[in-house]
């Protein structure tokens, strides 16, 4: 996976830090490293540790469960908060569909982030219930 810093990029746009203000939006740069990678590359394995957060850039990725395909994320989406919440295996495993970039951030750094950064553990919480809000209509419907 080629690397790069994300110090250039306008994160401002991305749901999850659309409340930050720009000084905490210059601290997420620096935490995050950007990574291209190529379609079919496994990202997070389900059962497995976890100790990356994804952000995508560009390209879409499966999300499977049980060997199963449950959803697509794209451009703005993000996964891997759940196993660095929780230290927790990967609840999914997550393959690259396509040609992806990606903002990577290890466990050490989204811990401070979200510690210094309140408006980001609220974006997080909201996505989380989401989640678990879609999940919970699956199961039941
Ligand atoms: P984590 O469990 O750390 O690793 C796998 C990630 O997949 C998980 O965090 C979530 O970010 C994501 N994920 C799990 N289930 C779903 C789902 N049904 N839809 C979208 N993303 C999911």
């Amino acid at each position: 996976m080629a690397t790069q810093s994300a110090n250039k990029l306008d994160l401002s746009n991305i749901w999850v830090f659309s409340t930050c203000s720009k000084v905490e939006l210059q601290k997420i740069r620096k935490a995050f490293t950007e990574i291209s990678t190529p379609s079919g590359r496994l990202l997070c394995e389900e059962g497995s540790p976890g100790e990356e957060f994804f952000v995508i850039l560009e390209g879409t990725a499966d999300v499977i469960r049980n060997g199963r395909k449950v959803n697509t994320l794209g451009p703005g989406q993000f996964f891997g908060e759940l196993a660095l919440l929780d230290h927790k295996p990967r609840s999914a495993t997550i393959r690259s569909a396509t040609e992806m970039t990606l903002l990577v951030l290890e466990q050490r750094q989204f811990t401070g982030l979200l510690a210094e950064i309140p408006g980001l553990t609220k974006k997080l919480l909201q996505a989380v219930a989401g989640r678990l809000r879609a999940a919970d209509s699956k199961a039941f419907h």
